[in-house]
């Protein structure tokens, strides 16, 4: 496993949570125990696919991506669940980026409520993708500032943003975004 900014510790976060029961978080505490290490021969359906049938969630899924699987909790707020190890620290490198990162830019990242190891709730956004295709330029503005306040937005893209409530543009996935030069997710990519 590969750190990103400050490593391993804070990928292991509390479970406590406000808003899923004690049945739910056992649940995604099984799932990640049984996740494993990335396999090349899984397919990401195949990984969605045994993630739900072990969660056994009665909430919808509303989309995934390669590293994690989001549900709705029908009350304004999201749930993802990492899909693998690189899920895994996305989740707690979101956190993170969340609570360290300059006001000015916070406004611009999907609000975090709760989240523990492998999970995060963020507030649900609309996901519009003629809309972002549309508003294409101001993703490219959104780029230059989190740069301007030290943060690489790895995997920025058209997939990873939605609209709030006063249709602001906001990121829904940083969970690679780094503060850190020598991120290891850097030196693949360059
Ligand atoms: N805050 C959100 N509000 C609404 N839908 C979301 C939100 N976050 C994620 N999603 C949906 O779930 C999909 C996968 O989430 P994402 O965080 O991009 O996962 P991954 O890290 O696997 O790429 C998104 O493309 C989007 O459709
Ligand atoms: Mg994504």
């Amino acid at each position: 496993m590969w750190p990103i900014n400050n490593g391993k510790e804070r990928i292991h976060q509390p479970n406590k949570s406000k808003m899923l029961s004690r049945q739910e978080i056992k649940a995604i505490e099984s799932w990640i125990s049984q996740m494993g290490p990335f396999q090349f021969y899984k397919t990401v359906i195949q990984n969605v696919s045994t993630a739900r049938k072990t969660l056994k969630f009665k909430y919808k899924m509303v989309g995934h991506g390669f590293n994690r699987v989001v549900f709705d909790l029908n009350n304004g707020y999201i749930l993802k669940i990492a899909l693998s190890e690189v899920g895994l620290i996305s989740t707690a490198n979101e956190a993170y980026i969340y609570n360290n990162c300059n006001e000015e830019v916070k406004k611009y990242l999907c609000p975090v409520k709760e989240y523990g190891t492998g999970w995060i709730i963020m507030k649900k956004m609309d996901i519009n993708m003629p809309r972002a295709i549309m508003e294409y330029p101001k993703l490219i503005k959104l780029e230059l500032k989190f740069l301007k306040y030290g943060i690489i937005p790895i995997d920025l893209r058209l997939a990873n943003v939605g609209f709030t409530e006063n249709d602001e543009m906001v990121v829904i996935d940083y969970g690679l975004f780094t503060k850190d030069l020598n991120s290891p997710v850097l030196r693949w990519l360059v």
